[in-house]
C-alpha cells in the first residue's frame, strides 16, 4: 500500500511527531523503490539530521550515493541561510541607493537570527529540490517533527504572496523611474546612486530587479503548485498508537489540509503484535487498540498501514533493507 503510493507519485513527504520513525520509513520506503530500480533521491530537511547516523555515514548538503539507485542528502539550515543571506543581501544592494549599503549589511546581520528564517531558507531549497525532482523517478523527503514542517507547508504561499507584493512595488517605481527620466533626468546618475551598472548587457537596472523577484516567485509558486498536486505528491504522515502522536497526527492533517497539501497515507509504527499473551504487553495492545478506534473517527476516510515493532533499532543498511521487507510486496 505505501510502496504503490510511493510507485504512483514523483514527490513524497514523510512527516509526524519526533521519534515516532519518520526518518526510519522513509529511508525504508526510497531504498525500496530504489531497489526495484527507480531513481531515488532521500532529501533530509530536518535540522536535527538523521539520515547519516541512519545510513552510518556523513551525508552533506550535496546528493551523495547511498546505494545503487539510492542519492541522500542533508539540507542544511545554517548553510543554506547563509548562502539565502548572500544572495538577498545582494539583490537588497541592488535594490536600495549606495550610500546605504552599511544600513544592508546591518539588516542582514540581524535577519541571520530572525525568526523564521531558517524556514524560509529552508524552503528555497526545498522549492529547488522539487525543481529538480524530474531528474529522479520519486524524491523522498524525511522531514523535522510536525510543528516545524506544518510551518514549512504554509509557508509557499505566504513568500509568493509577498514576492508578488515586492513586484508590484517595483512597478510603481519603475512608473515613477520612466517620469524621472522623461523629465530630461541623467540615467547614469541614478545608476550611480542605486548601486546600478553590474546589469547583464542589454539589460536596465529595473528589469534586473524584475527578473530577479519574478524567478523567486515562480519558484515559490511552483512549489506551491507541486505541493498541491495530488498526482505528483503526497504527505505520508507517520505515528505511534499512542495518544498523544495520534493527537498530532490529526491536527497536523488538519493544517496540511489548510496549506492545500493532500495526505495520501498514514502510518502506524511500532505496534504490537496482535497475538501476545503477556498481560502487561497484551493490556498495552488493548490501549493501542483505543488509540486507533479514536484515529479511525478523525482520519478514517485515508488509507492506514501499520508497521510492526522491531525487535532492534533500525541502523546501517543492511537493517534498514530487513526493515524495508515489512512494507510488504512490491506492486
Ligand atoms: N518499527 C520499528 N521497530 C523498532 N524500532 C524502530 C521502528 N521504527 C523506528 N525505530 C527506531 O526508533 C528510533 C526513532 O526512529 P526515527 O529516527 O526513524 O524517528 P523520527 O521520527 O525520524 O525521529 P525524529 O523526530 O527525532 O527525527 C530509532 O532508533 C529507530 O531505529
Ligand atoms: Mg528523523
Amino acid at each position: 500500500m505505501l510502496l504503490s503510493l510511493a510507485a504512483s507519485r514523483n514527490i513524497l513527504f514523510f512527516g509526524g511527531k519526533g521519534g515516532v520513525g519518520k526518518t526510519t520509513v522513509s529511508a525504508a520506503t526510497a531504498l525500496r523503490m530504489a531497489d526495484r530500480g527507480q531513481r531515488v533521491l532521500l532529501v533530509s530537511t530536518d535540522p536535527a539530521h538523521n539520515l547519516g547516523h541512519l545510513f552510518d555515514r556523513s551525508i552533506g548538503p550535496q546528493p551523495v550515493r547511498l546505494s545503487p539507485g539510492l542519492d541522500g542528502l542533508e539540507l542544511d539550515p545554517e548553510s543554506t541561510v547563509e548562502a539565502h543571506l548572500k544572495e538577498v543581501g545582494a539583490a537588497l544592494r541592488r535594490l536600495m541607493p549606495v550610500h546605504l549599503s552599511a544600513e544592508v549589511d546591518k539588516h542582514m546581520a540581524l535577519s541571520r537570527d530572525a525568526p523564521g528564517m531558517q524556514e524560509a531558507a529552508l524552503l528555497e531549497r526545498i522549492a529547488e529540490v522539487v525543481e529538480q525532482a524530474r531528474d529522479y523517478d520519486l524524491v523522498v523527503f524525511d522531514t523535522a517533527p510536525s510543528g516545524h514542517t506544518a510551518r514549512l507547508m504554509a509557508l509557499p504561499e505566504m513568500m509568493s504572496v509577498w514576492t508578488e507584493g515586492l513586484i508590484k512595488r517595483r512597478e510603481k517605481s519603475d512608473r515613477f523611474n520612466a517620469v524621472l527620466r522623461n523629465l530630461g533626468r541623467d540615467n547614469s546618475v541614478s545608476n550611480k546612486m542605486f548601486g546600478g551598472g553590474d546589469e547583464e548587457p542589454g539589460e536596465d537596472r529595473e528589469s534586473r530587479i524584475r527578473r530577479l523577484l519574478n524567478r523567486r516567485k515562480q519558484r515559490f509558486t511552483g512549489l506551491r503548485e507541486s505541493l498541491a498536486d495530488t498526482a505528483r505528491t503526497a504527505f505520508v504522515i507517520v505515528l505511534a498508537a499512542e495518544r498523544m502522536p495520534v493527537l498530532e497526527s490529526i491536527e497536523l492533517h488538519e493544517q496540511l489540509e489548510r496549506s492545500g497539501v493532500h495526505t495520501g497515507a498514514l502510518v502506524v509504527n511500532k505496534r504490537l503484535p496482535a497475538d501476545v499473551q503477556d498481560p502487561f504487553l497484551k493490556e498495552r495492545r488493548d490501549q493501542e487498540e483505543q488509540y486507533m478506534a479514536m484515529l479511525d473517527a478523525s482520519l478514517g476516510a485515508l488509507p492506514r498501514f501499520d508497521l510492526p515493532l522491531a525487535a532492534h533499532d533500525v541502523s546501517g543498511l543492511d537493517a534498514l533493507r530487513r526493515f524495508a521487507e515489512l512494507l510488504g510486496p512490491a506492486p
